[in-house]
């Protein structure tokens, strides 16, 4: 679906032998997330997720999956983007958003916590822009939209 030629990792559909992979990387993300508490609140929206929205996977051969990303293909809104810590700053984020675009065909869209700086400086660096608030946005968290 979509090769790193240089860094050796793929991007690929979720299959069902990942979830426990990506559930490690979304429980040690949110683990260091303090304003977020327990982050086994927030299982049953991942687990609806994996089982209602596209989800992509980033693998790399030794490491196997490194990354994923849940979206909601009518709408590119994106519900969760996760990569491990080891792999940040290698693309690998960039690269599950670019599959996702490519797939939806419409400017993606998603909420970040306003206390999730490195997300936010990501975004910033993807040229993601503030979009509206819907009536559903939280007052903690910022719309942005891709390119
Ligand atoms: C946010 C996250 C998904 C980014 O993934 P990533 O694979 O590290 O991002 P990439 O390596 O593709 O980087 C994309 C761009 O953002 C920049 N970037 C990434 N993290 C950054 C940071 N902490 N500070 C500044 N710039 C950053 C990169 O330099 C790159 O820009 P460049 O191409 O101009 O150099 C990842 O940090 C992560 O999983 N965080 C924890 C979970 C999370 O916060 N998810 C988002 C929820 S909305």
């Amino acid at each position: 679906m979509y090769k790193h030629a240089g860094a050796g990792w793929s991007i690929r559909p979720f299959t069902r032998n990942d979830r426990i992979a990506c559930l490690h990387i979304f429980r040690d993300s949110l683990r260091a997330f303090p304003w977020r508490g327990d982050w086994q609140a927030y299982l049953p929206v991942l687990q609806n997720a994996f089982a209602s929205a596209r989800v992509l996977v980033a693998q790399e051969p030794s490491s196997g999956v490194i990354g994923f990303l849940t979206f909601k293909m009518a709408t590119g809104y994106v519900d969760h983007l996760f990569v491990h810590n080891d792999w940040r700053l290698c693309g690998v984020g960039r690269g599950l958003l670019e599959v996702a675009r490519q797939e939806t065909g419409v400017p993606l869209s998603l909420d970040v916590d306003m206390q999730n700086v490195s997300a936010r400086k990501a975004y910033e660096a993807l040229g993601w822009k503030v979009g509206a608030k819907t009536g559903k946005a939280k007052a903690d968290q910022i719309r942005l939209i891709g390119p």
